[in-house]
């Protein structure tokens, strides 16, 4: 099996890269990632001299670029996550989310079609994995779960982007019947997320006494779950989801903002030895993100009922774990937040 992975240098990318390369010796795994601000291959060194990993820095938004990375490579299957993924930057910059996370889909689905179109897949090993969010589905009231079903509202640039992306991927099921299976999950947290995501951004801001920039009142409710989850989710609907299918990823694990950052800021006061309440008042209110979805929340039965998948961990031990991780590899968030990385990466990949 040729697997090619996008985005395996960025947070979540990293996870399912580095189970598949472990777990599946028997795989060649083919890293695409362009390495923008959000790809960091220090996210996977441990695993970068595999015998059955390959890293390739290219762009999926270059269509004469993929066309021939699939011809050259002829890949078997592909599990899609590279993406632009900051609902902020989305804001500030549609147009770079237009084009990477609709047209990047497009061109892969494009390659895919044009490799595996003459339908000689004996073994059935052809599969175009899309990962999508929860966000397409809209924002909800205080009541009711997001299902499969549920139709789709996306209302950020990068919802929209996302939600197009899906939308060309059932486009490419019914039209052309490429193999696809879609999942759409929610809110991840873990090791290796890029701190302008709300739990790595408070963690580095509680351990360095900076203020923590809650939007609106933080009454918005998100629903967490520990990114090694969803990658074994990924695996689970990778290796048994059936073709045409959408699966939605979810930890049945709501927070309101304030009270999670309440509840990190009680956590880091433990662990760096602060007065208890030290902290929580660092807490600032700023002005609201435009058009902030209220409240995501997913359900995940069908994945549970259909391929018996379901999170492993609690929320309580997997922040705990998030935290001790973010604690002990400074190193790592030092090099992230003064854009170090970048420089040694652009040189490195710079004419390749
Ligand atoms: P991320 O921003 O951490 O990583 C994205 C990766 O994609 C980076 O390594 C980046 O370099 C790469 N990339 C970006 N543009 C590219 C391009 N044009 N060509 C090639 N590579 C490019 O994102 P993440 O949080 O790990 O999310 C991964 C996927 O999962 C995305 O598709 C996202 O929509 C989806 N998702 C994320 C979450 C979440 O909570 N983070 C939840 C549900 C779904
Ligand atoms: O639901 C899945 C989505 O979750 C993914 O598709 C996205 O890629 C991912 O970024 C995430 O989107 P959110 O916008 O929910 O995540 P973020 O961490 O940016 O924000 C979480 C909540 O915290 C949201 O209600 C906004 C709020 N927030 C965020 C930041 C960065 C703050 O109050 N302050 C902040 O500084």
């Amino acid at each position: 099996m040729k697997l090619l992975i996008t985005g395996g240098a960025g947070f979540i990318g990293s996870h399912v890269v580095r189970r598949f390369v472990l777990n599946y010796p028997q795989y060649l795994i083919y890293n695409l990632d362009n390495l923008t601000y959000a790809g960091n291959l220090e996210n996977i060194r441990d695993i970068e001299d595999a015998a059955n990993y390959k890293f390739i820095k290219g762009d999926i938004a270059d269509e004469a670029f993929i066309r021939n990375l699939f011809q050259e490579n002829q890949f078997d299957a592909i599990i899609h996550l590279a993406a632009e993924s900051h609902v902020d930057r989305s804001i500030t910059n549609p147009l770079e989310f237009v084009k990477t996370n609709v047209l990047g889909t497009a061109n892969l689905l494009n390659a895919s079609r044009m490799l595996w179109r003459d339908g000689n897949d004996e073994n059935n090993k052809h599969r175009f994995y899309h990962i999508s969010t929860d966000e397409v589905y809209g924002s909800l009231g205080s009541t009711g779960h997001f299902t499969e079903t549920t139709p789709y509202d996306p209302r950020s640039p990068y919802s929209a982007s996302k939600a197009s992306s899906d939308h060309l991927v059932r486009a490419y099921y019914h039209t052309f019947k490429l193999p696809v299976v879609i999942s759409n999950c929610s809110n991840n947290y873990g090791a290796y997320q890029f701190p302008e995501k709300l739990i790595p951004l408070m963690i580095h801001n509680i351990k360095n006494n900076k203020p923590l920039p809650v939007y609106g009142k933080g009454e918005n409710v998100r629903d967490w779950l520990w990114v090694n989850d969803h990658a074994a989710a990924i695996d689970t609907i990778f290796h048994k989801g059936v073709i045409g299918e959408t699966y939605n990823i979810g930890g049945n694990n709501e927070w309101k903002n304030i009270d999670l950052v309440m509840y990190l800021c009680r956590l880091m006061d433990q662990k760096l030895n602060r007065e208890p309440g030290t902290s929580a008042k660092l807490i600032t209110f700023v002005k609201d993100r435009a058009g902030h979805d209220l409240r995501y929340a997913i359900d995940s039965s069908k994945l549970k009922r259909e391929l018996n998948w379901e999170p492993s961990i609690t929320f309580e031990t997997g922040l705990e774990l998030t935290v001790d991780w973010y604690l002990n590899n400074q190193e790592w968030l030092d090099e992230v937040t003064s854009g170090n990385y970048l420089k040694y990466y652009q040189n490195q990949y710079m004419n390749r």
